[in-house]
């Protein structure tokens, strides 16, 4: 079934959006049933981010996540997908080594992820990468600031532009992508005077997470907004729910209803009498009715909406 393409978030209205002032926002999705919810809220744009290294595979920095780890979720967010903008992250090792090596990957997550844009890390000396991938009509999306993929360059996750050169050079590299042909900016671990002025002096649209609250949109990723670790508590990260808590209690309370005989009850157990019928019907009986099972048992989301 095609999908429908109403109000579709597009690259050039990400680009309105900037013009007109009105704020964008973006959360990371790594599956098919979190983009369909998120999607349903409203978010503009989903960025499968390599951040899936730590929240989807447990590993403890995203250095190890692969062209094919992010080829793999992006399809999956794309296909819960209507309306928000997919943006499929460029991994560690799949466009540092050459501008054609980046191209190449750039096409893969278009063409077999079927993201609608790329992210990639770095400032100016990205620069022509940006523009081969703009030529070849792959939109991208620059991150400067904080970039995870540098953690050992950086020696940790720190907040980068405090120092007046630092500043100055963030603001040379955020000029540098724009005139290279990148559509939009994360700006990621910047003090928020800096993330300012970069949004001030370009055109392209600047989304942030913990770069205060004068870029033209925000980004955080899904879990750490919904709470679902209650160890990880950055200061950046405001959390809306506490979900890590609420399904810790769920599921404990399915655990004590599998175990006590409480759940399944009637109500969620199959017989092979029709609703009419009561559903003590004679097992023996020749009654074999698979078209009224089949339409007792809903599809998956996925499923329905292909
Ligand atoms: O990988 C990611 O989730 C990101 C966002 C935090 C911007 O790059």
């Amino acid at each position: 079934m095609a999908k429908s393409s109403a109000r579709k978030v597009t690259v050039p209205s990400l680009l309105r959006m900037k013009r007109d002032g009105e704020r964008i926002t973006m959360l990371t999705a790594y599956d098919a049933i979190m983009a369909r919810l998120l999607d349903q809220a409203g978010i503009d744009v989903l960025l499968v981010g390599d951040s899936l290294g730590m929240v989807v595979q447990g590993a403890e920095n995203t250095l190890g996540v692969t062209l094919e780890d992010v080829i793999y979720h992006t399809r999956a967010v794309v296909r819960g997908t209507d309306r928000a903008h997919v943006v499929g992250d460029m991994p560690f090792m799949s466009y540092q080594a050459s501008v054609e090596e980046g191209v190449r990957n750039a096409g893969r997550l278009i063409k077999e992820g079927g993201a609608e844009s790329v992210k990639l890390e770095g400032g100016a000396r990205q620069a022509e990468l940006v523009s081969c991938c703009t030529e070849v009509g792959i939109p991208v999306m620059g991150h400067i600031g904080l970039t995870p993929q540098s953690i050992h360059t950086m020696g940790g996750y720190k907040v980068q532009g405090r120092k007046r050169d630092q500043a100055k050079k963030l603001v040379e590299d955020a000029l540098a992508l724009q005139q290279a042909g990148a559509y939009a900016l994360v700006l990621e671990g910047i003090p928020q005077e800096v993330s300012r002025q970069i949004s001030e002096c370009i055109e392209i649209p600047t989304i942030g997470i913990g770069a205060g609250p004068d870029c033209d949109g925000q980004v955080l990723v899904i879990t750490d907004l919904l709470g679902m670790d209650e160890d990880f508590a950055p200061k950046f990260v405001k959390r809306y729910d506490n979900l890590g808590r609420r399904i810790g209690q769920a599921v404990s309370t399915y655990v004590r209803e599998v175990r006590g005989g409480v759940f399944p009850a009637e109500e969620h157990s199959f017989s092979r009498a029709k609703k009419k019928d009561t559903p003590k019907a004679n097992v023996d009986s020749q009654e074999d009715d698979k078209t009224e099972l089949a339409e007792t048992i809903p599809l998956y989301p996925g499923v329905r909406r292909k």
